[in-house]
């Protein structure tokens, strides 16, 4: 077999843009709308009252956006090579064996959230790992929630009531947390 070439400048710039415009585009269609149909019935009906709690307090979206991050990652999970022998918890790990981090699991750990199952558009502090963590840290993570302020701001501006009409198609993924398509109902203010 050949040896890797490096990727060029150009080629990088495109792989990133490609990713990040996924990313966005998959996240922010169904981060929100995702939330009715994935949660718990005492779930759904904080989600529903999201909205009018975001509309009223308007510096509440930050904390909302978070939230909504902790409680359903858009990426389930990467996966790191361990470089030497090492113990997480009580679990051994040999060098070379690979480690999946689920992002999920770790939003949920009792831990280090309290009532971790409950979603609080008031969390905070809210460390959620759906960004990643250490080195490779989300290069986009400010713009994604820039994003996501932008986007919910001008929804709620325009819109005073969303409703799902259909069941979600889910994509079929073990690492994206996406769905496909979701029919909902925009009431215009
Ligand atoms: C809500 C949207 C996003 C989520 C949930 C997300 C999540 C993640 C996660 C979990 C990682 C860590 C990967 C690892 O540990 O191996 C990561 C890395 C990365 N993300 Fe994002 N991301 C999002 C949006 C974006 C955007 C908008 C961009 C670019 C504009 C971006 C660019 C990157 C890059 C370049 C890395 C690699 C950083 C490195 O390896 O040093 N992401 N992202």
């Amino acid at each position: 077999m050949s040896p890797p070439t490096p990727m060029t400048r150009e080629e990088l710039i495109e792989l990133a843009a490609l990713d990040a415009l996924g990313l966005l585009d998959e996240y922010e269609s169904a981060l929100f709308t995702r939330s009715f149909h994935h949660a718990p019935a005492a779930v759904q009906k904080e989600i529903k009252d999201l909205q009018a709690a975001v509309t009223a307090d308007p510096s509440l979206l930050p904390t909302a956006i978070e939230e909504m991050v902790r409680y359903w990652p858009p990426i389930h999970h990467f996966r790191r090579t361990a470089m030497r022998d090492v113990r997480i918890g009580d679990q051994e790990v040999k060098e070379g064996d690979k480690v999946l981090m689920w992002y999920p699991a770790a939003n949920r750990d009792e831990e280090m959230f309290s009532n971790p199952d409950v979603f609080d558009i008031r969390r905070d502090p809210n460390e959620h790992l759906s960004f990643g963590i250490g080195e490779h840290f989300c290069l986009g993570a400010s713009l994604a929630r820039l994003e996501l302020q932008i986007m919910f701001e001008e929804l709620f501006a325009k819109v005073s009531k969303i409703e799902p009409v259909a069941p979600p198609r889910r994509l079929r993924s073990n690492l994206i947390n996406g769905i496909k398509e979701m029919r909902v109902r925009l009431t215009p203010r």
